[in-house]
């Protein structure tokens, strides 16, 4: 789809996100004709800085994160429309030259790449400095606050400058391909969507499971734990995706409307139906270490059976978990069936159930176990075998699957909100966040340890065996 000329202003431009995300997907997009003749993008931040200093700066970010797939060319062409701007996003320097910058016509959009309190000093300067137009766009980055409070504090503060349609609230998590996939294969598909209700899935399993540490992000990680930093957000989105009923259209308010249902009709959580952990590795590499603070009752790792009480689901748990420092880098989504009614081949067979699983990272792609005949003369035993569908495999090995930031920033300037969250559902989202984090702080809970490397803490398991169910292994 063609893109209008724009000009993009990153506040927070030297920051890490702007370095490993949002330059080297926007050079992508160059790359592949999206960011046509005519657009600037301007980097605004704190330090003092010409436009060549900041041009080097941006040219080490690619070298660094694109590496071996940059064409010089390109790469002196992409860095001819970028620009810098020293600001002060509470005072009034540099405003000025920023308007000075902006050019009539093009597309504006304001990518919020800083700390939340520094939206509102930033929505108020861009509008009282006459730099934002009434169709000019924000993007802000979460997160969006920390509980139901604050995100209706940001929401009203982004509202006092611009409208509803004109606010980006970046979830990256919706800009993944395979996220966007799970839609197409629900809604462009008659074979799975009759069997996605309680009637013929068993339960439903959302996994994030990370390998890395909190690293150097100690301070705000500490502050948040797993339940705000991905469950609210991110796991949130994709079982809203997974629970919502059919939208009438792919469009944004149609989209929205439907997965603000959902997390309406969440029930609250117990806390038998809630596992926290924290990892302790040896000396120096526990959690507690890294964010130094030898009291931390924050959790880096979350496990919750989750209730949607509505037509279509009741009766069908969600089971999700994500956590630091475990065993594997994967992240999946499983629809776990019911037996088959009746078994014709009677007992010990080795039924095992149907299971779809639509994997997010690495290596998107989606897999459907089915049962057949194993081969022999044996008579009738059965096997499960995958239908297995790796997306370089099946598209071709040189298929590119677009960084999430890449599509979503390309949303941005074609006035696209369908994969951004609207500011209901931001406040619904906390609102069912909320009272879990009170009860355990009411309680006094404290998470478990976990080793490194692990998938987690025992009760983790427990949380399904006892329902009879289990975890799939997580590589
Ligand atoms: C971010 C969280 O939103 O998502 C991080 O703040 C987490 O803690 C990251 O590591 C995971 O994103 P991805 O795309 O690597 O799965």
């Amino acid at each position: 789809i063609p893109v209008d000329p724009f000009d993009l202003v990153i506040f927070g431009g030297t920051g890490d996100l702007a370095r490993r995300k949002i330059f080297p997907g926007l050079y992508r997009r160059f790359v592949d004709g999206q960011v046509p003749d005519g657009c600037r993008i301007v980097g605004a931040a704190r330090s003092e800085m010409d436009h060549a200093a900041f041009r080097e700066f941006v040219g080490a970010a690619l070298a660094e994160f694109i590496g071996d797939s940059q064409v010089p060319d390109q790469v002196a062409a992409f860095l001819d429309i970028i620009f810098y701007c020293p600001i002060d996003a509470k005072g009034t320097s540099g405003w000025a030259d920023l308007k000075a910058l902006m050019r009539d016509g093009p597309v504006r959009a304001f990518y919020f790449s800083v700390a939340p309190a520094l939206f509102g000093d930033l929505a108020e300067r861009l509008h009282d400095h006459g730099i934002a137009t009434p169709e000019s766009r924000i993007v802000v980055e979460k997160p969006f606050g920390k509980n139901l409070a604050t995100a209706k504090a940001l929401n009203a503060t982004l509202a006092a400058h611009f409208n509803e349609a004109q606010i980006y609230r970046i979830d990256h998590y919706l800009g993944k391909e395979t996220v966007q996939n799970l839609m197409a294969v629900r809604f462009a598909n008659i074979l799975f969507e009759p069997l996605w209700n309680s009637q013929f899935v068993d339960h439903v399993q959302i996994t994030v499971s990370e390998t890395v540490g909190v690293g150097g992000r100690g301070g705000y990680y500490d502050t948040s734990g797993a339940m705000r930093d991905m469950v609210q957000n991110h796991l949130m989105q994709l079982l809203c995706l997974i629970a919502m009923e059919p939208p009438n259209k792919f469009e944004p308010d149609a989209v929205r409307d439907e997965k603000l249902k959902v997390i309406r009709a969440l029930d609250p959580v117990a806390a038998s139906e809630i596992v926290r952990g924290q990892y302790r590795g040896p000396k120096g590499h526990t959690y507690l270490d890294e964010v130094e603070n030898p009291e931390s009752g924050t959790e880096s790792y979350i496990a919750l059976k989750v209730h949607v009480s509505n037509w279509r689901w009741k009766g069908t748990p969600f089971y999700l978990r994500t956590g630091k420092k475990l065993r594997g880098r994967a992240s999946e989504i499983a629809i776990m069936f019911k037996e088959p009614p009746h078994s014709i081949f009677g007992e010990g067979e080795g039924w095992k159930q149907n299971v779809l699983v639509i994997r997010l990272q690495p290596d998107e792609g989606m897999n459907l176990r089915v049962m057949i005949k194993e081969p022999g003369p044996g008579g009738m035993r059965l096997k499960d075998v995958p239908l297995d569908m790796s997306f370089a495999e099946a598209l071709g090995a040189d298929v590119i699957i677009p960084d999430a930031y890449e599509r979503l920033i390309m949303d941005v300037i074609r006035g696209n909100q369908t994969l951004f969250m609207r500011g209901d559902e931001v406040e619904a989202a906390w609102a069912w966040t909320d009272p879990i984090i009170q009860g355990w702080r009411a309680r006094g809970d404290m998470p478990a340890g976990y080793d490194p490397g692990t998938s987690g803490p025992e009760d983790a398991l427990m949380l399904l065996h006892r329902d009879g169910r289990r975890w799939r292994e997580i590589a």
